[in-house]
Protein backbone atom coordinates (compact mmCIF):
# COMPACT_ATOMS: atom_id res chain seq x y z
CA UNK A 1 0.00 0.00 0.00
CA UNK A 2 1.09 3.51 -1.08
CA UNK A 3 1.99 5.64 2.41
CA UNK A 4 -0.12 8.49 2.96
CA UNK A 5 1.72 11.78 2.17
CA UNK A 6 2.60 13.52 5.86
CA UNK A 7 0.81 16.99 6.08
CA UNK A 8 3.14 19.45 6.09
CA UNK A 9 3.76 21.77 9.28
CA UNK A 10 2.48 24.75 7.60
CA UNK A 11 -0.54 22.90 6.40
CA UNK A 12 -1.30 21.56 10.18
CA UNK A 13 -1.10 25.18 11.25
CA UNK A 14 -3.26 26.44 8.98
CA UNK A 15 -5.95 23.87 9.32
CA UNK A 16 -5.85 23.06 13.09
CA UNK A 17 -9.56 23.29 14.58
CA UNK A 18 -10.95 24.52 11.20
CA UNK A 19 -14.31 23.19 9.78
CA UNK A 20 -14.94 21.18 13.24
CA UNK A 21 -17.80 23.24 14.40
CA UNK A 22 -21.01 21.16 14.63
CA UNK A 23 -23.99 23.57 16.19
CA UNK A 24 -23.32 26.18 12.76
CA UNK A 25 -20.51 25.11 10.35
CA UNK A 26 -18.38 27.68 11.97
CA UNK A 27 -15.12 27.75 9.77
CA UNK A 28 -12.92 29.03 12.25
CA UNK A 29 -13.26 27.29 15.90
CA UNK A 30 -15.92 29.05 18.00
CA UNK A 31 -14.85 30.65 21.18
CA UNK A 32 -15.70 28.81 24.23
CA UNK A 33 -15.78 31.30 27.64
CA UNK A 34 -18.00 28.75 29.79
CA UNK A 35 -16.55 28.29 32.56
CA UNK A 36 -18.47 25.31 33.20
CA UNK A 37 -20.71 22.63 31.26
CA UNK A 38 -23.77 20.75 31.73
CA UNK A 39 -23.93 17.08 32.35
CA UNK A 40 -25.57 14.76 29.84
CA UNK A 41 -27.28 12.87 32.45
CA UNK A 42 -27.00 12.00 35.92
CA UNK A 43 -24.24 9.48 36.50
CA UNK A 44 -22.93 10.91 33.02
CA UNK A 45 -19.91 13.04 31.86
CA UNK A 46 -19.37 14.90 28.36
CA UNK A 47 -16.28 15.89 27.43
CA UNK A 48 -15.74 19.15 29.60
CA UNK A 49 -17.38 19.42 32.81
CA UNK A 50 -14.91 22.49 34.47
CA UNK A 51 -12.77 25.15 32.80
CA UNK A 52 -9.64 24.25 34.82
CA UNK A 53 -9.73 21.49 33.67
CA UNK A 54 -10.52 21.08 29.90
CA UNK A 55 -11.23 23.83 27.36
CA UNK A 56 -12.38 23.33 23.83
CA UNK A 57 -9.96 26.82 22.74
CA UNK A 58 -7.25 25.11 24.98
CA UNK A 59 -7.46 21.28 23.65
CA UNK A 60 -7.46 22.91 19.99
CA UNK A 61 -4.08 24.57 20.87
CA UNK A 62 -2.69 21.83 22.58
CA UNK A 63 -3.23 19.56 20.49
CA UNK A 64 -1.97 21.74 17.75
CA UNK A 65 1.09 22.51 19.51
CA UNK A 66 1.92 19.26 20.17
CA UNK A 67 1.34 17.87 16.69
CA UNK A 68 4.00 20.35 15.31
CA UNK A 69 6.55 18.93 18.03
CA UNK A 70 5.85 15.72 17.28
CA UNK A 71 4.38 14.94 20.62
CA UNK A 72 1.81 12.39 22.15
CA UNK A 73 -0.27 15.33 24.06
CA UNK A 74 0.11 18.89 25.53
CA UNK A 75 -0.97 21.00 27.92
CA UNK A 76 -1.70 24.73 27.77
CA UNK A 77 -0.68 27.17 30.46
CA UNK A 78 -1.44 30.78 31.79
CA UNK A 79 2.60 31.56 30.67
CA UNK A 80 5.78 30.32 29.96
CA UNK A 81 6.72 30.37 33.92
CA UNK A 82 3.73 28.38 34.47
CA UNK A 83 4.60 25.66 31.76
CA UNK A 84 8.07 25.18 33.18
CA UNK A 85 6.85 25.04 37.12
CA UNK A 86 4.16 22.86 35.92
CA UNK A 87 7.06 20.13 34.47
CA UNK A 88 8.83 20.80 38.06
CA UNK A 89 6.18 19.14 39.76
CA UNK A 90 7.61 15.55 38.29
CA UNK A 91 11.32 16.31 40.50
CA UNK A 92 10.84 13.68 43.20
CA UNK A 93 11.19 15.69 46.93
CA UNK A 94 14.53 16.12 47.42
CA UNK A 95 15.45 15.50 43.97
CA UNK A 96 18.30 17.24 41.86
CA UNK A 97 17.76 19.57 38.47
CA UNK A 98 20.36 20.31 36.27
CA UNK A 99 20.02 23.65 34.22
CA UNK A 100 21.98 25.62 32.00
CA UNK A 101 24.01 28.57 33.96
CA UNK A 102 23.03 31.16 31.31
CA UNK A 103 19.40 30.01 31.06
CA UNK A 104 16.54 32.99 30.71
CA UNK A 105 16.09 35.03 34.02
CA UNK A 106 12.72 34.05 35.15
CA UNK A 107 13.61 30.35 34.87
CA UNK A 108 17.13 31.08 37.38
CA UNK A 109 15.05 33.08 39.62
CA UNK A 110 12.05 30.05 39.52
CA UNK A 111 14.61 27.41 39.93
CA UNK A 112 16.44 28.97 42.83
CA UNK A 113 13.05 29.81 44.77
CA UNK A 114 11.96 26.32 44.60
CA UNK A 115 15.62 25.41 46.03
CA UNK A 116 15.63 28.12 49.26
CA UNK A 117 12.13 26.34 50.18
CA UNK A 118 13.15 22.51 50.46
CA UNK A 119 11.51 21.24 47.53
CA UNK A 120 14.71 20.44 45.14
CA UNK A 121 18.01 21.11 44.45
CA UNK A 122 19.10 22.40 41.39
CA UNK A 123 22.75 22.93 39.67
CA UNK A 124 23.98 25.15 37.00
CA UNK A 125 26.17 24.01 34.68
CA UNK A 126 27.62 25.21 31.17
CA UNK A 127 25.21 23.00 28.63
CA UNK A 128 27.76 24.01 25.88
CA UNK A 129 30.83 22.12 26.52
CA UNK A 130 31.47 18.63 25.23
CA UNK A 131 32.44 17.58 29.09
CA UNK A 132 28.31 17.79 29.78
CA UNK A 133 27.03 14.99 28.64
CA UNK A 134 30.07 13.04 31.54
CA UNK A 135 28.93 16.24 33.81
CA UNK A 136 25.28 14.80 33.64
CA UNK A 137 26.29 10.98 34.05
CA UNK A 138 28.96 12.20 37.12
CA UNK A 139 26.06 14.48 39.04
CA UNK A 140 23.00 11.72 38.46
CA UNK A 141 20.45 14.33 38.34
CA UNK A 142 16.46 13.92 38.26
CA UNK A 143 15.62 16.66 35.71
CA UNK A 144 18.37 18.14 33.09
CA UNK A 145 16.49 21.58 31.74
CA UNK A 146 17.72 22.32 28.43
CA UNK A 147 17.62 25.69 26.79
CA UNK A 148 18.87 25.89 23.27
CA UNK A 149 19.62 28.35 21.59
CA UNK A 150 19.72 29.79 24.91
CA UNK A 151 18.63 33.45 26.41
CA UNK A 152 20.61 36.00 25.53
CA UNK A 153 23.91 34.59 24.29
CA UNK A 154 22.71 32.21 21.59
CA UNK A 155 24.76 29.70 22.35
CA UNK A 156 23.75 26.33 21.36
CA UNK A 157 23.82 22.64 23.34
CA UNK A 158 23.06 19.53 21.61
CA UNK A 159 20.11 18.26 22.38
CA UNK A 160 20.72 14.70 21.76
CA UNK A 161 23.76 13.92 23.47
CA UNK A 162 22.26 15.74 26.60
CA UNK A 163 19.08 13.98 26.69
CA UNK A 164 20.97 10.65 26.11
CA UNK A 165 23.22 11.63 29.25
CA UNK A 166 19.77 12.38 31.24
CA UNK A 167 18.29 8.89 30.02
CA UNK A 168 21.38 7.13 31.24
CA UNK A 169 20.96 8.29 34.57
CA UNK A 170 17.05 7.84 34.62
CA UNK A 171 16.54 11.33 34.36
CA UNK A 172 13.88 13.40 32.62
CA UNK A 173 15.19 15.84 29.30
CA UNK A 174 13.09 18.71 29.27
CA UNK A 175 13.92 21.41 26.44
CA UNK A 176 12.97 24.81 26.03
CA UNK A 177 12.11 25.57 22.81
CA UNK A 178 10.88 28.98 22.55
CA UNK A 179 13.49 30.91 20.93
CA UNK A 180 13.17 28.52 17.45
CA UNK A 181 9.43 27.07 17.90
CA UNK A 182 8.86 23.62 16.32
CA UNK A 183 9.30 25.92 13.06
CA UNK A 184 13.07 25.85 13.08
CA UNK A 185 13.56 23.18 16.27
CA UNK A 186 11.77 19.79 17.36
CA UNK A 187 13.38 18.39 20.34
CA UNK A 188 11.34 15.67 21.02
CA UNK A 189 12.87 14.22 17.66
CA UNK A 190 16.37 14.91 19.13
CA UNK A 191 15.73 12.42 21.93
CA UNK A 192 14.19 15.07 24.62
CA UNK A 193 11.06 13.80 26.35
CA UNK A 194 9.17 17.11 27.77
CA UNK A 195 9.42 20.51 25.44
CA UNK A 196 8.36 23.86 27.42
CA UNK A 197 7.05 27.01 25.19
CA UNK A 198 6.39 30.28 26.59
CA UNK A 199 3.88 30.84 23.41
CA UNK A 200 3.91 34.26 24.64
CA UNK A 201 6.85 34.44 21.85
CA UNK A 202 7.02 32.93 18.09
CA UNK A 203 4.09 31.06 18.99
CA UNK A 204 1.47 33.53 19.09
CA UNK A 205 3.68 36.20 17.26
CA UNK A 206 1.55 39.46 18.10
CA UNK A 207 2.48 40.29 21.40
CA UNK A 208 -0.65 40.31 22.50
CA UNK A 209 -1.10 37.26 25.06
CA UNK A 210 0.99 35.78 27.85
CA UNK A 211 1.04 31.94 27.42
CA UNK A 212 2.59 28.65 27.77
CA UNK A 213 2.85 24.93 26.40
CA UNK A 214 3.60 21.99 27.45
CA UNK A 215 4.34 18.91 24.80
CA UNK A 216 5.50 15.19 26.31
CA UNK A 217 6.47 12.59 24.19
CA UNK A 218 4.61 9.92 25.48
CA UNK A 219 0.69 9.93 26.51
CA UNK A 220 1.64 8.83 29.87
CA UNK A 221 3.59 11.48 30.48
CA UNK A 222 1.30 14.04 29.11
CA UNK A 223 -1.56 12.93 31.13
CA UNK A 224 0.44 13.27 34.30
CA UNK A 225 0.98 16.97 33.10
CA UNK A 226 -2.53 17.13 32.53
CA UNK A 227 -3.13 16.14 35.55
CA UNK A 228 -1.01 18.30 37.80
CA UNK A 229 -2.47 21.35 35.45
CA UNK A 230 -5.81 20.56 36.72
CA UNK A 231 -4.46 20.15 40.13
CA UNK A 232 -2.60 23.24 40.37
CA UNK A 233 -4.96 25.64 38.43
CA UNK A 234 -2.11 26.82 35.68
CA UNK A 235 -4.00 26.09 32.82
CA UNK A 236 -4.56 28.89 29.91
CA UNK A 237 -7.49 30.98 29.42
CA UNK A 238 -10.19 30.25 26.40
CA UNK A 239 -9.67 33.82 25.12
CA UNK A 240 -5.71 33.64 25.03
CA UNK A 241 -5.65 30.40 23.59
CA UNK A 242 -8.83 31.56 20.37
CA UNK A 243 -5.75 34.00 19.70
CA UNK A 244 -2.76 31.78 20.28
CA UNK A 245 -4.29 29.45 17.80
CA UNK A 246 -4.59 32.58 15.62
CA UNK A 247 -1.18 33.37 15.89
CA UNK A 248 0.19 29.97 15.42
CA UNK A 249 -1.29 29.45 12.06
CA UNK A 250 1.03 32.11 10.40
CA UNK A 251 4.07 30.72 12.68
CA UNK A 252 6.23 29.85 9.34
CA UNK A 253 5.72 32.75 6.92
CA UNK A 254 6.58 34.87 9.86
CA UNK A 255 9.44 33.20 10.71
CA UNK A 256 10.35 33.12 6.94
CA UNK A 257 10.45 36.40 6.80
CA UNK A 258 11.61 37.50 10.60
CA UNK A 259 14.78 35.32 10.23
CA UNK A 260 15.58 36.66 6.43
CA UNK A 261 15.60 40.17 8.23
CA UNK A 262 17.96 38.80 11.00
CA UNK A 263 20.40 37.50 8.69
CA UNK A 264 20.45 41.15 6.96
CA UNK A 265 20.48 42.45 10.30
CA UNK A 266 23.69 40.16 11.35
CA UNK A 267 25.91 40.98 8.23
CA UNK A 268 25.30 44.60 8.61
CA UNK A 269 26.32 44.29 12.22
CA UNK A 270 29.47 41.71 11.68
CA UNK A 271 30.74 44.67 9.57
CA UNK A 272 30.56 46.98 12.58
CA UNK A 273 34.01 48.18 14.22
CA UNK A 274 32.01 49.16 17.23
CA UNK A 275 30.42 45.53 17.78
CA UNK A 276 33.07 43.23 19.34
CA UNK A 277 30.57 40.29 18.76
CA UNK A 278 27.76 39.15 17.35
CA UNK A 279 25.75 36.23 18.59
CA UNK A 280 23.69 34.22 15.87
CA UNK A 281 22.71 30.24 15.99
CA UNK A 282 24.33 29.14 12.83
CA UNK A 283 27.05 27.36 13.53
CA UNK A 284 27.84 23.54 13.13
CA UNK A 285 25.41 22.20 15.81
CA UNK A 286 23.13 24.49 14.16
CA UNK A 287 23.14 22.62 11.61
CA UNK A 288 22.91 19.32 12.56
CA UNK A 289 19.35 20.13 15.36
CA UNK A 290 18.07 22.71 13.99
CA UNK A 291 16.22 23.72 10.12
CA UNK A 292 17.13 27.79 10.45
CA UNK A 293 18.79 30.29 12.95
CA UNK A 294 15.77 32.04 13.82
CA UNK A 295 15.36 35.68 14.16
CA UNK A 296 16.90 36.67 17.81
CA UNK A 297 19.90 37.66 17.92
CA UNK A 298 22.11 39.79 20.53
CA UNK A 299 25.84 41.74 20.14
CA UNK A 300 28.09 42.82 22.77
CA UNK A 301 28.91 46.91 22.09
CA UNK A 302 32.16 47.91 22.03
CA UNK A 303 31.20 51.27 23.12
CA UNK A 304 31.71 52.08 27.31
CA UNK A 305 28.63 51.01 29.44
CA UNK A 306 28.30 54.94 30.10
CA UNK A 307 27.65 55.09 26.28
CA UNK A 308 24.19 52.79 26.18
CA UNK A 309 21.83 55.50 27.24
CA UNK A 310 22.62 57.36 23.64
CA UNK A 311 22.42 54.17 21.70
CA UNK A 312 19.25 53.20 22.97
CA UNK A 313 17.94 57.07 22.75
CA UNK A 314 16.26 56.75 19.81
CA UNK A 315 15.36 52.88 18.52
CA UNK A 316 12.83 54.00 16.19
CA UNK A 317 10.74 51.02 14.96
CA UNK A 318 12.94 48.98 17.23
CA UNK A 319 10.59 49.33 20.65
CA UNK A 320 12.91 49.04 23.35
CA UNK A 321 11.21 46.28 25.40
CA UNK A 322 11.24 43.34 26.61
CA UNK A 323 9.45 39.77 25.34
CA UNK A 324 10.34 38.82 21.61
CA UNK A 325 9.04 36.70 18.79
CA UNK A 326 6.30 39.18 17.71
CA UNK A 327 6.03 40.73 14.36
CA UNK A 328 7.90 44.01 15.16
CA UNK A 329 11.12 44.44 16.07
CA UNK A 330 12.04 45.01 19.93
CA UNK A 331 15.43 46.02 21.19
CA UNK A 332 16.71 45.48 24.92
CA UNK A 333 19.63 45.20 27.35
CA UNK A 334 19.64 42.17 28.58
CA UNK A 335 21.47 43.48 31.78
CA UNK A 336 18.90 45.66 33.19
CA UNK A 337 15.55 44.54 31.85
CA UNK A 338 15.66 40.60 31.23
CA UNK A 339 18.04 39.57 33.53
CA UNK A 340 17.82 42.03 36.15
CA UNK A 341 16.75 39.04 38.46
CA UNK A 342 20.13 37.38 38.06
CA UNK A 343 22.44 38.92 40.51
CA UNK A 344 25.86 40.74 38.89
CA UNK A 345 27.67 37.73 39.72
CA UNK A 346 25.84 35.26 37.93
CA UNK A 347 25.24 37.45 35.03
CA UNK A 348 28.91 37.72 35.03
CA UNK A 349 29.32 34.26 35.44
CA UNK A 350 26.79 33.34 32.48
CA UNK A 351 28.44 35.92 30.03
CA UNK A 352 25.51 38.24 30.08
CA UNK A 353 28.01 41.76 30.13
CA UNK A 354 26.82 45.25 30.67
CA UNK A 355 27.26 46.18 26.99
CA UNK A 356 25.24 42.92 25.80
CA UNK A 357 21.96 44.09 23.30
CA UNK A 358 19.74 41.57 22.38
CA UNK A 359 16.94 41.99 19.13
CA UNK A 360 13.90 40.50 18.48
CA UNK A 361 13.90 40.64 14.81
CA UNK A 362 10.53 41.33 13.21
CA UNK A 363 8.57 41.57 10.12
CA UNK A 364 9.14 45.23 9.02
CA UNK A 365 11.14 46.17 5.56
CA UNK A 366 14.84 45.14 6.10
CA UNK A 367 15.62 48.73 4.80
CA UNK A 368 13.31 50.44 7.49
CA UNK A 369 15.27 47.83 10.11
CA UNK A 370 18.79 49.22 9.19
CA UNK A 371 18.10 52.19 9.11
CA UNK A 372 16.96 52.40 12.34
CA UNK A 373 20.03 50.53 13.16
CA UNK A 374 22.13 53.18 11.58
CA UNK A 375 20.55 55.91 13.84
CA UNK A 376 21.36 53.93 16.98
CA UNK A 377 24.65 53.86 16.10
CA UNK A 378 25.61 57.01 14.98
CA UNK A 379 24.05 58.18 18.21
CA UNK A 380 26.52 56.49 20.12
CA UNK A 381 29.93 58.98 21.26
CA UNK A 382 32.27 56.00 21.23
CA UNK A 383 34.14 56.41 17.82
CA UNK A 384 33.03 54.19 15.18
C1 LIG B 1 13.36 31.16 26.90
C2 LIG B 1 12.21 31.60 27.75
N1 LIG B 1 11.53 30.68 28.45
C3 LIG B 1 10.49 31.01 29.25
C4 LIG B 1 10.09 32.33 29.36
C5 LIG B 1 8.95 32.68 30.28
O1 LIG B 1 7.79 32.92 29.54
P1 LIG B 1 6.56 33.83 30.03
O2 LIG B 1 7.05 35.23 30.04
O3 LIG B 1 5.50 33.57 29.01
O4 LIG B 1 6.19 33.38 31.38
C6 LIG B 1 10.75 33.32 28.64
C7 LIG B 1 10.35 34.72 28.76
O5 LIG B 1 10.96 35.62 28.23
C8 LIG B 1 11.85 32.94 27.82
O6 LIG B 1 12.55 33.84 27.11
Amino acid sequence: MPLKPKTKPETKCVTAGIGQDQAYGAVTPPLYLSSTYTFPGFGEMGKYDYGRGGNPNRDALADAISELEGGAGGVVTSSGMAAIDLVLNLVPHGGLVLAPHDCYGGTFRLLLSRQEQGRFRVEFINQTKDTAPAEIRAKNPDLVFIETPSNPLMRLSDIAALSAAAHDVSALAVCDNTFLSPARQTPLALGADIIVHSTTKFINGHSDVVGGAVVAACADMAEKLAWWANCTGVTGAPFDSFLTLRGLRTLHARMDVQENNAIEIVQYLRGKKSVKSVHYPDGILAQKQQSGSGAMLSFELGAKSEDLKNFFADTGIFQFAESLGGTESLICHPASMTHRAMSQEDRDSAGVSDTLVRMSVGMEHKDDQLRALTTMFSNLQTAE
